[in-house]
């Protein structure tokens, strides 16, 4: 099978993901993605017109991420009609899925030259987003009963014996690398500045870091579930801790540890990374940075939800011929900080190889965005460590994880 190559990958900042707050809040979805997919253009100075698809994640179908976001977006740019675009939804993944879309279709012959990526502006979430993932269907509801994220990031720590403490120090150390991230320069490479309809500056730094995050500053954040998951929620049969009881009856109760910060941020953003042929990268001059060599997704019991990028990871390895002692680095999303504990428990995966940037505590996580930034980082990462390979995983809704593997060229 040929190789598909990465050429490179861009991001807006990370805005807080609160309306009237974030200082990208006020921008359309669509016209934050547009001026991204410029940012790599402009960047890497290829024709749009070569693009056969961009292909954007997006966690959320309605209100102002309705319909297909990734062509509103292609035509919001001014790039040719003869665009395509397409927008999936695999939660959390969806970014992710996008670039391994990518990949796929160029690894096939089908495709030469694909933009992938994603968007999401938690700030705009319409009210209807708020839905169980089961999306009202009863008989799914009582198949698989599911449970919101944070439930299950607790019921993870629960059973995986992760204190408060414990998470709360991965967080710490989250905040710190990003913070050394940030200082160092090191996302400069990727950020597209984000800019206002008058042509001023929106944005471009992250700014959902929390510098002098301590133990100690965290100590005093109630935990966010406690109360949600002590609710009796319209709609289900029972609280959601007793769901979760009912479906792992070793929990006495849950514990509730996961809070405002050590939870991922609520943020906005988008992302692209292009991904080409050899050959067509060798016809236009592009120097390939990356090539994606392995690509797979994996699914686990979808109330405890979460649990899913290690069976990813591990698949993908597998598929690829490969070792976990063949990844130099490991980016794994951290959605809550017990998600990552367990990968790296499970997979015995030391912490100084993961996340060495800080990750979605410190810089949030916007949601369908998350993937194509993740990408972006581990290849910039690579090239800074002097290293070859990068697996970056992440957790979705439903249950599922995905996966892939980049090595450097
Ligand atoms: C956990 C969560 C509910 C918290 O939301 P929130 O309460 O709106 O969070 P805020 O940013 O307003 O922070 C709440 C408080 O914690 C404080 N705080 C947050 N991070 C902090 C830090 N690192 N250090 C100290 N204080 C901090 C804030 O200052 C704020 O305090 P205030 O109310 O006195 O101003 C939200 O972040 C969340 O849902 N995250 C997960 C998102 C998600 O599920 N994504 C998908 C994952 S699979």
């Amino acid at each position: 099978m040929r190789e598909a190559w990465i050429i490179d990958a861009v991001r807006s900042p990370r805005g807080r993901g609160k309306p009237g707050v974030g200082s990208l809040s006020h921008i359309h979805p669509q016209r934050c993605m547009a001026q991204v997919l410029n940012g790599l253009k402009d960047k890497v100075g290829f024709d749009p017109a070569d693009i056969e698809d961009v292909v954007a994640g997006c966690g959320s179908g309605s209100g102002d991420h309705a319909h297909d976001i990734a062509r509103m977006s292609v035509l919001d740019a001014g790039w040719p009609i003869s665009v395509t675009g397409v927008t999936l939804h695999r939660f959390c993944g969806s970014g992710q899925q996008a670039v391994n879309f990518a990949a796929m279709g160029v690894m096939s012959g089908q495709q030469e030259a694909v933009v992938a990526g994603g968007v999401e502006f938690m700030s705009r979430y319409s009210p209807i987003h708020a839905n169980g993932f089961h999306a009202n269907n009863e008989h799914l509801l009582e198949r698989h009963p599911q449970v919101p994220q944070g439930i299950s990031a607790d019921l993870i720590a629960t059973i995986g014996g992760f204190s408060r403490e414990d998470v709360d120090r991965y967080a710490v150390e989250s905040q710190k690398r990003a913070l050394a991230s940030i200082e160092g320069g090191y996302f400069k490479n990727a950020l597209v500045p984000i800019y206002n309809e008058d042509g001023t500056l929106a944005l471009d730094r992250d700014e959902h870091p929390r510098p002098g995050t301590t133990l100690e500053s965290l100590e005093g954040l109630k935990p966010s579930f406690e109360g949600m998951g002590a609710a009796q929620v319209d709609g289900y049969p029972k609280p959601f801790d007793e769901m979760a009881k009912d479906k792992y009856p070793q929990v006495d109760r849950v514990n509730h540890v996961h809070h405002a910060g050590n939870s991922s941020g609520v943020v906005d953003g988008a992302s692209a990374v292009l991904v080409v042929s050899p050959d067509y990268a060798k016809a236009h001059g592009l120097k390939p940075r990356a090539r994606i060599r392995q690509a797979a997704t994996a699914g686990t019991e979808p109330l405890i939800m979460l649990t899913a990028p290690g069976p990813a990871a591990q698949r993908c390895l597998e598929k690829a011929g490969m070792s976990k002692n063949d990844i130099d680095l490991w980016e794994i999303n951290e959605a809550f900080a017990s998600v990552v504990l367990k990968f790296m428990k499970d997979l015995d995966v030391s912490h100084d190889v993961v996340n060495v940037d800080g990750g979605a505590i410190a810089l949030g996580h916007p949601i369908g965005a998350t993937g194509g930034m993740l990408i972006g980082t581990a290849v910039d990462t690579l090239e800074r460590l002097d290293k070859s390979t990068a697996l970056v995983a992440m957790c979705t809704g439903g249950g599922m994880g995905t996966a892939t593997i980049i090595e450097r060229m």
